[in-house]
């Protein structure tokens, strides 16, 4: 008989109907009860055993962990918390799994910290919380998706292996195919990176835009949707080695309409969930409410989950310039006992997460966009003003995480790239094929990058991003 998902028979009406359900052994109760899940929902499926007339060798082999299928009748259940339940018929153990080993392991039925669920990423996904994670993760994808797709936008893939760096920020891993034995070196003796990549120079992307914006300069609306890599030592719960971006990139679009984009983007997003994960969603705010218990009142997340995220789709953004933005951080008395750890005292600084967070969480207590920056603490790529000193970029805040979103309006103008390009050291001729978009049909364009898992983590209600990605890469983590 071909099987059910858990999530269908849970909202089945065929009642005394027969269905196979197949999944892992979550409890097993009395020697009666068994609460099974497939993973497609958090909720469980309730199996009622006969078990006078289960043979003890089964009976033997029910134990939390082991993938088993039943078939029997769906009945209305008559125990509380759940609506239906299967009287099992039939039962089959699929894969055992031995007590006394799953003891050992994150599947024992106890509440296991965060931490000691990542030592065993390969099994946390069997876990109430990180299965609800990544359901979330799955939908917020699929929003991304459909939502470029519904405004006209086309899907570019560019490239993970590159020889630019789209930040300047030097933060990339190399890529090599070094033989070992005959490793290319300079005269001095020391190794010739230049050459690491069959004779060239190459790195792990750090971001897809630089190629995103040729494809935009054509096909007038482009996004990317993919893995991205950054070498910078932060072990911060904010920062992965390896995580994913999105990257729309728009031609004819300035600053305003980059912005415009942003907020509907997100919004979108976020509502694809609130109308998609209302299970997980439930699952993870009562999560937050149980944690949040055990902290002082100031600690607490103000909003629950759900709530959170609705304001998120129920209000605008606030847009805020730079320059406003130093002067609410002047005037600020954060907290009398405990001022910022680093104080701004000069326009042109940039701002530490806390100043961000102070903005978003405690003065303007929702998303801020905070736009215009000086020139001089962003990336050589973006448009320079008419005051000379500031760039047409834009940073999206959220609360509880910070940075979400990095864009800009795009510096169109070739000779105007040049020389910015020439201040900051970045060399011409590895960006030639950039430059020509400027020389051939150059126009104002836009684009942004929304760190995917920044995302998930403000979706979900979790705290850190090691939790919201499937195999965490970051200094310290890197096994699986
Ligand atoms: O602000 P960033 O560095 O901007 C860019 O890379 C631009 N080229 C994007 C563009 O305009 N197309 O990165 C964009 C976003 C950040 O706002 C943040 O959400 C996320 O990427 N991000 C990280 N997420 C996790 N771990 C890290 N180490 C991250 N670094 C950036
Ligand atoms: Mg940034």
């Amino acid at each position: 008989m071909k099987h059910t998902k858990i999530a269908e028979l849970l909202e089945s009406d065929h009642f005394l109907q027969d269905f196979t359900a197949k999944g892992w052994v979550r409890a097993f109760r009395s020697n009666r009860f068994i609460a099974l899940n497939d993973g497609s929902t958090i909720n469980n499926l309730q199996c009622v055993l006969d078990f006078e007339n289960t043979p003890e060798e089964i009976l033997n082999e029910i134990n939390i962990g082991a993938a088993i299928s039943v078939t029997g009748t769906l009945k209305e259940s008559e125990g509380k918390g759940q609506r239906v339940e299967i009287e099992v018929k039939n039962i089959e153990i699929l894969g055992t799994a031995n007590p006394e080993e799953v003891k050992k392991t994150i599947l024992s039925p106890k509440r296991h910290t965060l931490e000691k669920l990542r030592e065993q990423a390969h099994l946390r996904v069997r876990t109430n919380t990180f299965s609800a994670v990544m359901r979330v993760r799955s939908q917020l994808s699929f929003a991304v998706h459909q939502y470029f797709n519904q405004n006209g936008f086309n899907y570019v893939n560019t490239p993970i292996i590159t020889g630019s760096d789209a930040e300047g920020a030097g933060e990339m891993f190399k890529v090599t195919n070094f033989d070992l034995n005959n490793v290319p070196k300079n005269e001095d003796g020391s190794i010739n990176y230049k050459e690491d990549f069959f004779g060239k120079e190459a790195n792990l992307t750090v971001s897809g835009q630089l190629e995103g914006e040729t494809y935009a300069l054509g096909l007038g609306q482009i996004y990317t949707f993919g893995p991205t890599f950054r070498a910078e030592n932060s072990n911060t719960s904010r920062h992965l080695a390896e995580f994913w971006m999105i990257e729309p990139e728009v031609a004819f679009c300035d600053l305003d309409g980059n912005m415009d984009l942003a907020e509907d983007f997100i919004k979108h997003v976020i509502n694809h969930v609130l109308d998609n994960c209302d299970d997980d969603l439930a699952f993870l705010e009562n999560r937050v409410i149980q944690e949040d218990k055990s902290k002082p009142q100031a600690e607490r997340a103000p909003m629950a989950l759900r709530e959170k995220l609705r304001f998120i789709v129920d209000n605008n953004f606030k847009r805020v310039s730079y320059t406003e933005a130093i002067d609410i951080l002047k005037n600020s008395k954060p907290n009398k006992k405990k001022k910022f750890n680093y104080v701004i005292e000069e326009w042109g600084a940039d701002l530490q997460s806390e100043h961000e967070r102070y903005l978003v969480e405690k003065h303007f207590k929702c998303p801020v966009i905070l736009f215009d920056y000086p020139a001089n603490i962003k990336a050589f790529y973006m448009r320079l003003n008419e005051d000379g000193k500031t760039v047409r970029a834009m940073d999206i805040l959220f609360p509880g995480i910070g940075e979400i979103v990095g864009g800009s309006q795009r510096e169109e103008r070739l000779d105007v790239l040049q020389t910015k390009m020439k201040e900051l050291g970045v060399d011409e001729k590895e960006l030639w094929w950039y430059l020509d978009t400027r020389r051939f049909g150059t126009c104002v364009h836009s684009g942004f990058g929304l760190g995917f898992e920044r995302l998930v983590l403000f979706a979900t209600g979790m705290t850190n991003i090691r939790d919201v990605i499937p195999y965490p890469r970051t200094p310290k983590s890197a096994e699986f």
